[in-house]
């Protein structure tokens, strides 16, 4: 747990960005769904300004001649940026591919009800993937996350070009929301507190454990309880505040960026950077699961595992089970059937 616990100081969200980089090599990273919600102001944005982003190339089916043209007119240093591209243009080359296309939830509906809609969005994507940039590190924003990253790997599988150590779903947001929360909770400095994240994400699938939470933090039952189904919930919580616009946007930006900044200084060399993420996996009974990773220069070098859970995070793990297991068999068998 020692190891672990130093080790995950390093999910924090400003020691990734504060710490030095390493290399500055070429970095292109293609935005797929850039004209959405999360995709144009937000993450397209903190990727136009990224010292680590060399190249930035966006797509998406509609309005995304308007971002480029406004996003081209920012007078960042280092940033290539192509503009509009077709979506191989968007792809050749890219070292990263973040994927944010697809609909969002509307107050009531879960994330599984939009499995209908973005099953085949992310299936098609993906296969553009395959064909153009299969060595892309590709990171899966588009929900339900859980479904998604399987038909990924699935859609992957079938044109040779799976890698399990280069396909990620980005739950980097439940980790976001719960430093914000446990720091707020107990007054701490956020940018010093990392929470691990682990399991999936949606509802009960997201496992917050704050047991391991750097720097340790104590809550009574009652509290710890009220907090993690607040972390749980939370995406709920923005979806309900926007009353029909849409889902989070602006925090899933900064946790996207704040992922692919960790996933491109990996691969540009940096030691010892962590991320949580939704990946494949046999740390559980559950063929996809997220854990801490110890991000490499192929992507995941090393799933670091659960760590010591507290009796009360057993048995979150074991109420997600059915509903992760169920999520990720749904996105298994649409690519069999389908494709
Ligand atoms: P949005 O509806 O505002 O934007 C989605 C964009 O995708 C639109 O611009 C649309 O034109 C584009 N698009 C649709 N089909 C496409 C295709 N085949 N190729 C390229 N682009 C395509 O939605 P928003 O708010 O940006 O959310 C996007 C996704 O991210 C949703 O599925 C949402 O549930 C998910 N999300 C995931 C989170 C996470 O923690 N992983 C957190 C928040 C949202």
């Amino acid at each position: 747990t020692a190891a672990m616990g130093a080790a995950l100081s390093t999910c924090s969200p400003s020691a990734a960005a504060s710490s030095a980089r390493t290399g500055s090599l070429a970095s292109k990273v293609a935005v797929l769904g850039a004209s959405g919600g999360i995709g144009q102001p937000p993450l397209s944005l903190l990727l136009k300004q990224s010292p680590a982003v060399s190249q930035l190339s966006l797509y998406d089916i509609q309005g995304v001649k308007g971002v480029a043209a406004d996003l081209s007119h920012i007078s960042t240093r280092r940033s290539g940026f192509d503009g509009p591209a077709s979506l191989s243009d968007c792809l050749k080359g890219s070292r990263v591919v973040v994927i944010p296309a697809g609909v969002p939830r509307k107050p009531g509906m879960t994330r599984d009800d939009l499995f209908n809609t973005n099953a085949g969005i992310v299936a098609d994507l993906i296969t553009a993937v395959a064909k153009t940039c299969p060595k892309a590190m590709i990171c899966i924003v588009t929900n339900p996350v859980n479904s998604t990253v399987p038909i990924a790997a699935e859609i992957l599988k079938k044109h040779n070009a799976y890698d399990p150590r280069r396909l990620f779903g980005v739950t980097t947001l439940d980790i976001v929301r719960s430093n914000a929360f446990v720091a707020e909770a107990k007054g701490l400095d956020v940018s010093k507190v990392s929470v691990p994240v682990i399991g999936g994400h949606s509802g009960v699938t997201i496992i917050p454990v704050i047991s391991q939470a750097v720097p340790s933090v104590s809550f009574k039952a009652q509290d710890r309880e009220t907090l993690t189904t607040r972390i749980q919930n939370a995406g709920t919580e923005v979806v309900n505040a926007k009353a029909g616009a849409g889902s989070a946007t602006l925090s899933m930006a900064f946790a996207a960026e704040k992922f692919v900044d960790s996933v491109l200084q990996a691969i540009d060399g940096k030691r010892g950077v962590i991320e949580c993420a939704f990946v494949e996996s046999t740390v559980t009974e559950a063929p996809y699961f997220s854990t801490p990773l110890l991000l490499g220069r192929d992507g995941v070098e090393e799933n670091l595992g659960l760590g010591n859970l507290i009796e009360f995070e057993a048995k979150l793990l074991q109420a997600a089970m059915p509903e992760l297991q169920q999520n990720i068999a749904k996105g298994v068998k649409f690519v069999k059937e389908r494709y």
